[in-house]
């Protein structure tokens, strides 16, 4: 099956509309108290989700353990999760891998905290090759490397990354808005968690810091089907096909992109990236 186009950005054909993500952009009032995971698909979206749904739960990991994550954090851009949002009292938590043209446009003129993750693209190429072909309602690749070619020219779930991050990173500097990196994370878990705690403004004592630190580990994740998508409806994802938590390392790609491919992807990432500082990204230096 093919995408739902909105706005030149492919869809998956079910759980997104059409007027519904015309509603989030131009419509969906975002409230200063709440806290938003912005991401390109693959760049460890449920890791950051994990991570928030815990600080917020100040260690108690009975959130994590009853609730799936899709209901503690909803993608807004879903028609399940704008309809869940839309009406929900308190602080809210919520998810986006919408690019910033689209995202709601109240959101700029708010105080939210927005947490943008971003990966190596290259290892968000491999992920999404093993992700996407389980997901029904999308374009499905037959190879890798139609499916890098589809990449480098946008045609994927959510469109280009080049574009995604080009278009987000014109936030850094805000005082609501943090970038953090897969690589960050995977590097030092203990000082990234730190750092997105005191975004937040939340202090948790030692104990409570532990059990944040315990829960978001690869392995906790993995065997958590609130965490590991293993309970998303059949009618959207094909299983038997791939997991989500698939591997979890940092220079996967190193197995999977040939010389050819490397050498492609290094000269369209140095045009595409021209207009972004240098050695911004773990994966540049
Ligand atoms: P791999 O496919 O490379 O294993 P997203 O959440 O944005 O869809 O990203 C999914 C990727 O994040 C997958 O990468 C998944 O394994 C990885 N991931 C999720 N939770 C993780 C964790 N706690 N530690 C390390 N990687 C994690």
């Amino acid at each position: 099956s093919d995408y739902l186009w909105f706005e030149g950005i492919p869809f998956p054909q079910v759980e997104y509309r059409i007027e519904n993500l015309r509603s989030v952009r131009d419509e969906f009032v975002v409230r200063d108290e709440d806290v938003i995971t912005l991401s390109y698909p693959k760049s460890g979206t449920h890791w950051v989700i994990e991570i928030i749904s815990m600080i917020h739960s100040k260690g108690d990991s009975s959130w994590v353990q009853s609730v799936p994550n899709w209901d503690r954090s909803p993608w807004i851009e879903s028609t399940a999760g704008y309809e869940r949002l839309k009406n929900q009292k308190g602080p809210r938590l919520f998810t986006s891998h919408l690019p910033i043209q689209l995202f709601p446009k109240s959101f700029f003129n708010s105080k939210a905290k927005a947490i943008y993750i971003n990966r190596n693209p290259r290892d968000v190429i491999t992920s999404g090759f093993y992700y996407w072909r389980t997901i029904k309602h999308v374009r499905n690749p037959d190879t890798f490397e139609q499916f890098f070619e589809w990449f480098l020219q946008g045609n994927v779930t959510f469109g280009s990354w080049f574009d995604h991050i080009n278009g987000w990173l014109q936030m850094r500097g805000k005082e609501n808005f943090m970038i953090i990196s897969y690589e960050e994370l995977h590097q030092d878990i203990r000082a990234s968690v730190e750092k997105i705690s005191q975004f937040l403004g939340k202090k948790l004592g030692p104990e409570e810091f532990d059990s944040v630190l315990k829960n978001v580990s690869f392995e906790v994740m993995k065997n958590n089907k609130m965490s590991n998508f293993s309970l998303a409806p059949d009618s959207f994802v094909d299983h038997s096909k791939g997991k989500l938590m698939r591997k979890g390392v940092v220079g996967d790609w190193k197995h999977h992109f040939t010389v050819a491919q490397s050498e492609t992807f290094d000269k369209i990432y140095k045009e595409k990236m021209a207009g972004l500082p240098q050695g911004l990204f773990p994966w540049e230096s």
